[in-house]
């Protein structure tokens, strides 16, 4: 996955287009920061700037806001043909140094392409295999094509998914062309953009476009045009999208990282997101359509999934035929027209997930997206699309969209159970409570756990998805290893790595607490170093036992008022490891590959 953003713009504005360039790659870098790059071009020149690491070195050692011209590409890596070096960084050039392309994406028969080019006297100089479509642009132009013609046909001789931007020095347009890797429009004063992300955009417009699949055009300062691989042209205005957000959520604002920023911003999240759906149209649309299902299948990747455990549960033990997929498992299944199919992401453009709603789509089945931004892939592709409202999300650790995620199914569960929803009116007060409740003795934890080498959450019904996710959390950020059980599973055979000193976290949500207490007791008299959230009844069973319990004014929210402190011990663990919560080595936020 890799982080795209072109500007082209009416005027240079001295180093304006050079920094809105570079900010959007602060916000795209999430997406790779393997290695960073920049083009720059007016009607005399084209320059490329590039380096092997983050955007902040990138800036240091390359003076990005000097550059100068009308139009802007700005790229950031996350390496996956040639290793992450200065050569390999994207744009890269064609022989001439007149074509220069970006790419997130997979050109799958890029060997092919690369020898047969090779063999015409195309000299080659990285690794990557983006380099194939700038040759390709090349090599047509030079059989006499125009640029945009040469532009597709090279786009057509390319298998594999993609997002793709290219400039052809003297050429006022950036082109473009996306298969199922993300690209969305931004219709700037006397400038538009052309980007993987929505938050990257919100800078300098909130006025979007989304780019669907197999659709292929250009952009200037002044005109957007598309249309699809067949030629037949596309409405783009009609797709326009102004989104609603508040500036402030995507900069720091004082705080030490997003993740404590975005933590801090759940219940409000939680609020705005519960408070949307039952203004909105389409939820009862998919009450529908979940209730008079034969099967509902629930499709996740990562955290998501660990909210779409916690709805299949809600609806398994009220009667309904659940089954809950992992999305990168999707093809072991086979649904059909009597199933529904609800698909969580908070991007909207997982991979794993797109594909498998696709695949179940065309079995005939009806889809429900949950997702936190609005015209993304998943939710273009869906039946019906329902929003989170937890605004943009810059760690890459979900937070308060996994907060807002459950908020929704709560509230979706509780709509097609048929009971009273009244309960959610607490639902922020009870977050907000629970996060400043729990912080301090979080911190704690956080800083206890972060000299071990490996842990435990265990907890029992609801609260075995809320380990898992506190299991993943401390994982992805801390780099501790931590594994989730149903408590009850602890003495069949992980209990044998228990030993004097090994922390065991204890999700309590209330649900058979005798049982959870038993089991408690099992990892203490092994000298477990124990811990207890407890969003339910007391679990204390010893003077040894560290438990905080937080107030629920209703049992179903339980897994809301867990989530804060599952995150914050995360946070706080990676802060005493002295690690980045906000960009864990090897993970981007939307992961758009297989
Ligand atoms: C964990 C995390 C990932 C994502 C997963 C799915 O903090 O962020 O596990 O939850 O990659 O992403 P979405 O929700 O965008 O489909």
């Amino acid at each position: 996955m890799c982080g795209i953003i072109g500007v082209a713009s009416i005027g240079p504005k001295d180093d304006v287009l050079a920094k809105i360039t570079l900010d959007a790659l602060k916000s795209l870098e999430y997406r790779g920061y393997d290695s960073v790059g920049m083009a720059s071009m007016d009607s005399s020149h084209l320059e490329v700037r590039k380096c092997a690491g983050n955007v902040e070195k990138f800036e240091k050692l390359r003076r990005p806001l000097s550059m100068k011209g009308t139009i802007f590409l700005g790229h950031t890596r996350w390496a996956t043909h040639g290793e992450p070096n200065d050569i390999n960084a994207h744009p890269h050039l064609d022989c001439t140094g007149e074509v220069a392309v970006i790419h997130n994406g997979t050109v799958l028969n890029f060997l092919e392409l690369k020898h047969d080019l090779i063999s015409k006297g195309h000299k080659f100089t990285s690794d990557t295999d983006t380099e194939v479509i700038a040759h390709l642009i090349e090599h047509f132009r030079k059989l006499g094509m125009d640029n945009f013609s040469a532009f597709k046909q090279a786009i057509q001789s390319i298998q594999g998914d993609h997002a793709v931007l290219a400039i052809v020095k003297g050429d006022n347009r950036i082109f473009f062309s996306k298969k199922n890797n993300p690209l969305v429009i931004g219709l700037g004063d006397e400038m538009n953009l052309i980007s993987s992300d929505i938050w990257s955009l919100i800078h300098v417009t909130n006025r979007t476009i989304p780019i669907g699949d197999d659709e292929i055009g250009h952009i200037t300062a002044t005109s957007i045009y598309a249309e699809k691989l067949n030629g037949e042209k596309i409405d783009l205005k009609s797709r326009l999208i102004v989104q609603q957000i508040d500036s402030s959520a995507i900069s720091l604002e004082g705080y030490e990282s997003f993740m404590i920023k975005e933590i801090r911003e759940s219940w409000g999240a939680v609020r705005d997101t519960i408070a949307g759906l039952m203004g909105d149209v389409e939820i009862g649309k998919a009450v529908k359509a979940l209730d008079r299902a034969r099967r509902v299948f629930v499709v996740a990747a990562g955290t998501s999934f660990h909210a779409g455990l916690i709805f299949s549960l809600r609806l398994l033990r009220n009667g309904k035929t659940v089954i809950p997929v992992i999305a990168s498992e999707h093809e072991f299944l086979e649904t059909d027209e009597d199933d529904a199919i609800l698909v969580i992401s908070q991007s909207g453009e997982t991979m794993d997930s797109l594909l498998a709603l696709k695949r179940f789509k065309s079995n005939g089945s009806f889809v429900i997206s949950l997702t936190n931004t609005l015209g993304n892939s998943i939710s273009s592709y869906s039946n019906v699309a329902l929003h989170t409202r937890a605004g943009p999300e810059i760690g890459v650790a979900a937070t308060k969209t996994f907060t807002s995620q459950v908020g929704a199914l709560l509230l979706l569960s509780s709509m097609i159970i048929g009971e009273s929803i009244d309960y959610l009116k607490e639902a922020e007060t009870v977050v907000a409570n629970s996060f400043s409740k729990s912080i301090g003795y979080m911190e704690k934890i956080g800083r206890e756990v972060a000299n071990k080498s490996s842990m435990y959450y265990l907890g029992k019904g609801l609260g075995v998805p809320m380990a898992m996710e506190g299991a993943l959390k401390i994982k992805e950020i801390a780099y501790i290893h931590a594994e989730a059980y149903p408590a009850g599973e602890s003495k069949h055979g992980p209990i044998a790595l228990v030993e004097k000193g090994f922390p065991v976290i204890f999700v309590n949500t209330g649900e058979l607490v005798d049982e959870l207490r038993n089991n408690l007791k099992e990892m203490q008299s092994r000298q477990a170093r124990t811990y207890v959230i407890s969003a339910g009844p007391e679990l204390k069973s010893d003077s040894e036992t560290r438990e905080i319990v937080l107030e629920v004014s209703d049992p179903r929210l339980t897994t809301l008022a867990l989530a804060p402190p599952l995150q914050l011990i995360a946070y706080y663990a990676a802060k005493e490891r002295g690690t980045n919560p906000d960009r864990p080595r090897n993970l981007a936020k939307t992961v758009t590959v297989r």
